[in-house]
């Protein structure tokens, strides 16, 4: 299935046209499963999504008690860390939901990045609890997109990219710091039922051109290997990630 492109004029209204679609596939999860299943990212994602889904949550149009929130990538961190996205997605959202504090998962950073992540695992078996051998399947997972490409922790050239059994694995050599993370891999990433990118800023342009049109020169680029087998890629960008959008680009969509 092609990537849907959701252009919106600026950093606020891409926000919050990526949380109007949220709070949708939310109410449409809990309708079909009464529960909603999230995996989030760090960076400016959250900070953009919040204000929309306050508002919603003001209108009480969010069955926040559903949401059952986990990471598409986390640092090891405490989660009192200005790095943590724990503590980023708290003091921009969670804190002001009523989200059942149980339905958040907590990264184990004291164990490391590998114990971190093994633990992070064994919790995604037990919840998701998958056929053998099979992945597991998040209603939404939510991305940003580095300005090399990079989405959740997976960086050009790293071998996290090349994992296919694992669904978590660590880094202690992140290029974006802090170095020491951990992250879902695009296997499970690209078993979700709904994927979302929200990206902004014309820093993003040049990748966002190459991820979005697959010919060599965005080969190999994490986030162009985000492609759902059996759901939806929606991009929400503003107008300065798009500027490189036009003629060749639309040829490959
Ligand atoms: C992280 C993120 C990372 C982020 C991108 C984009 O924990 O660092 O998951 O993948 O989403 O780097 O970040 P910005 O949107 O802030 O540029």
């Amino acid at each position: 299935m092609k990537p849907e492109i959701i252009v919106s004029a600026d950093r606020e209204s891409t926000g919050a046209a990526a949380a109007d679609q949220v709070a949708f596939l939310a109410a449409q999860a809990f309708s079909v499963r009464g529960i909603f299943t999230m995996a989030l990212s760090g960076g400016s994602l959250v900070e953009m999504i919040a204000p929309g889904l306050l508002e919603y949550s003001r209108k009480s149009a969010i069955k926040w008690p559903a949401w059952n929130v986990f990471w598409a990538d986390e640092r090891c961190v405490p989660l009192t860390s200005p790095d943590s996205n724990y503590g980023l997605a708290q003091q921009h959202l969670f804190r002001h939901v009523p989200l059942l504090e149980t339905n958040i998962y907590a990264l184990e950073e004291e164990r490391g990045s590998e114990g971190a992540a093994e633990e992070y695992e064994r919790f995604l078996h037990a919840f998701f609890a998958p056929p053998p051998g099979r992945f597991p399947r998040f209603d939404l997972i939510l991305l940003g997109m580095g300005e090399d490409g990079h989405t959740a922790s997976l960086f050009p050239g790293h071998s996290a990219l090349d994992e296919t059994r694992r669904w978590v694995v660590p880094l202690s050599d992140s290029p974006k710091p802090p170095p020491g993370r951990v992250t879902l891999t695009l296997p499970v990433i690209n078993h979700a039922r709904n994927v979302i990118f929200v990206t902004a800023g014309a820093g993003k342009a040049p990748a966002l051109a190459k991820v979005l049109c697959p010919g060599p020169r965005g080969k190999g680029l994490p986030a162009q290997r985000v492609f759902p087998i059996d759901g939806n890629l929606q991009w929400f960008v503003d107008a300065d990630a798009a500027e490189q959008l036009e003629g060749p680009v639309h040829e490959c969509l």
